[in-house]
């Protein structure tokens, strides 16, 4: 289904088929590059089926895992062992099972404040990068996953915030969440976010047709400027899209 917008929005049956949609346009991405490749992850509920069907065989065999590097979008600034850890949730469901452990690429929160967290990890993608500026001709990332919130936001570029404008630093702090968890968080920018060949949101569920509603008809929200200057995908399953999209 094509809209007439940036995004081009696929559905699907229900979230056990996005986790496998998903999962395929991940593999499709990383055999479309023969050299090093960068993967954004997100957190969040929504990627979990995903990220346990990428342990399976079937998909963790299709991985050449020590040329695939593992990043985040944003992170909640909690301990790497606390349950709202966005990274550790990845790594526990298929990373630190299959990655070679220099490949993860966690938002360190073992700093003093979430903005020496940023900074410490832009220093890291800017070395992983090479270069101190984004080149629109070689993307940061191959793939950047994203889910979106109950209020519009993506990572955790909260509607009306500051971080949403930050058009100079690649990662912020953010020292209060505007939905819960209510904890501090560290996000990447959106030109550091955008910098990729895919973006690839998934929305699932009845509970997110509300807001899915205001992204398709083009609301100001983060996480309709959040998009690629390759393709960005909207894999949306059939609870989650509103009842006037259907069919178009
Ligand atoms: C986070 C996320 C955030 C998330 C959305 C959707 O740290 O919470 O990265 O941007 O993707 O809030 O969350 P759900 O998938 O839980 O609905």
């Amino acid at each position: 289904m094509a809209f007439p917008d940036h995004r081009q929005v696929i559905t699907v049956p229900d979230a056990a088929a996005l986790a496998k949609a998903a999962a395929e346009r991940i593999i499709a991405r990383i055999a479309a590059n023969k050299d090093r490749v960068a993967i954004c992850l997100t957190g969040g509920s929504s990627p979990k089926q995903l990220y346990s069907l990428l342990a399976t065989d079937t998909y963790r065999d299709q991985i050449p895992w020590d040329r695939v590097h593992w990043f985040i979008g944003d992170e909640r600034f909690v301990r790497a062992d606390d349950p709202l850890n966005n990274m550790s949730m990845a790594r526990q469901s298929f990373l630190d099972r299959n990655a070679p452990g220099a490949n993860i690429h966690p938002i360190p929160t073992d700093t003093a404040t979430p903005k020496e967290s940023a900074r410490r990890y832009e220093s890291e993608l800017k070395s992983f990068y090479g270069a101190e500026v984004l080149d629109p001709t070689r993307p940061l990332f191959d793939l950047v996953l994203m889910g979106v919130g109950p209020d519009g936001h993506t990572a955790s570029l909260f509607p009306d915030y500051p971080a949403v404008e930050e058009i100079e630093r690649w990662v912020v702090g953010v020292p209060q969440a505007h939905v819960e968890p209510f904890v501090p968080r560290v996000t990447l920018t959106l030109p550091a976010l955008n910098s990729c060949r895919e973006m690839l949101f998934e929305v699932a569920g009845s509970e997110k047709r509300a807001i899915l509603t205001r992204v398709l008809d083009g609301e100001n929200l983060p996480a309709n400027r959040a998009r690629s200057t390759g393709e960005t995908i909207w894999l949306v399953d059939t609870a989650a899209l509103p009842e006037h999209f259907r069919g178009r």
